[in-house]
């Protein structure tokens, strides 16, 4: 019997890393290696060679990242440690054993002055620290790994982890009322997509047969965050009101792009991966979330 390949997956303990841990059991022909944090610090390049050097890698996918937006604009070394130099370190790492590389960066790398889905080729001008930092590791990743595979993405959320979904069924749940910004146009994305259209590009695809370059994936239709608080009231069938508001009146300490749709074209052609709508994909994820209280 062939040796299965084995896919590593950084960063194995986010929204993203959980879901290709739940992905695992359908996969049986494939040899998991999930990583956390305190297992594989990407940011230690001493650790990541000792890994490279102690394991066979096929398939790498880095979901390790410095996600804290807000927290990036005064926390600036650490941003760009964890999404830009680290990358570069395991990339490299990657390279050397001839291992495929896939990346995830975000619409944050562009300054959302468009009007039109951003496709690929468009210049990116982060307007904050995270932005720039992603966009530093996309440069690295490149640099380091003549293969990498970088998909940027949207709006993450999942059942796991930290996320817009989970904080407005909270908070639909403990207050009469909440007001949502509606001046902020993009796509969400669930995890558990990316993760799968992943798996389709890794099962159809040798490592010799990736086509290397930077992808753009979210789910289908651009909406305001406020259009998605909405859609999640409906869908979890909570009776707390959602007022619009402009971002003004919602101050933060990271400047949000205002349009940050992403054409995804390159990656459905290439790959052939299909997209799902980001209704029917929020529909999925909070039915197993309400199914988990
Ligand atoms: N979330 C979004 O809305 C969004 C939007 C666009 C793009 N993305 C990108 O999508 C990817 C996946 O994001 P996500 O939402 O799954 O992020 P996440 O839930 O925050 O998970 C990131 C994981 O990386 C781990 N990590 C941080 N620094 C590390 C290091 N030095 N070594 C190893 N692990 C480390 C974190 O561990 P700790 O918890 O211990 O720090 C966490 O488990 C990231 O590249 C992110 O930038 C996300």
């Amino acid at each position: 019997m062939n040796k299965r390949p084995v896919i590593l997956v950084t960063g194995a303990n986010g929204q993203l890393g959980m879901e290709f841990r739940d992905l695992e059991s359908s996969f049986l022909n494939y040899q998991f290696i999930f990583v956390s944090r305190n297992e594989l610090s990407i940011e230690d390049p001493e650790q990541v060679d000792r890994f490279f050097n102690s394991h066979v890698v096929d398939y790498c996918i880095n979901c390790a990242a410095y996600t804290t937006v807000d927290k990036a604009e005064s926390d600036i070394e650490a941003a760009f440690s964890g999404n830009a130099t680290a990358p570069g370190y395991l990339a490299k790492a990657a390279a050397k054993q001839g291992a495929a590389f896939f990346h995830f960066s975000t619409d944050y790398v562009f300054n959302g002055n468009g009007t039109q889905p951003y496709s690929e080729t468009l210049p990116t001008d982060p307007v904050n620290v995270y932005g720039e930092s992603k966009r530093d590791g996309e440069e690295r990743v490149r640099d380091n790994h003549p293969k990498a595979v970088i998909i940027r993405t949207s709006w993450v959320y999942s059942r796991f982890g930290k996320n817009f979904v989970k904080t407005m069924l909270r908070l639909m749940h403990e207050k009469p009322e909440i007001s949502v910004v509606n001046d902020q146009l993009g796509s969400p994305t669930y995890a558990r997509d990316l993760a799968a259209a992943v798996m389709h590009i890794v099962q159809t695809h040798t490592p010799a047969q990736i086509i290397p370059g930077t992808y753009h994936f979210a789910n289908q239709g651009i909406i305001s965050w406020y259009d998605f608080a909405l859609a999640i009231k409906e869908i979890a069938g909570l009776g707390c009101r959602v007022n619009p508001v402009p971002s003004s009146s919602y101050p933060t300490p990271a400047k949000r792009p205002s349009y940050s749709g992403l054409n995804t074209n390159k990656i459905r052609e290439i790959y052939q991966v299909e997209i799902p709508e980001w209704k029917n994909s929020l529909r999925e994820c909070i039915q197993l979330l309400l199914k988990e209280r």
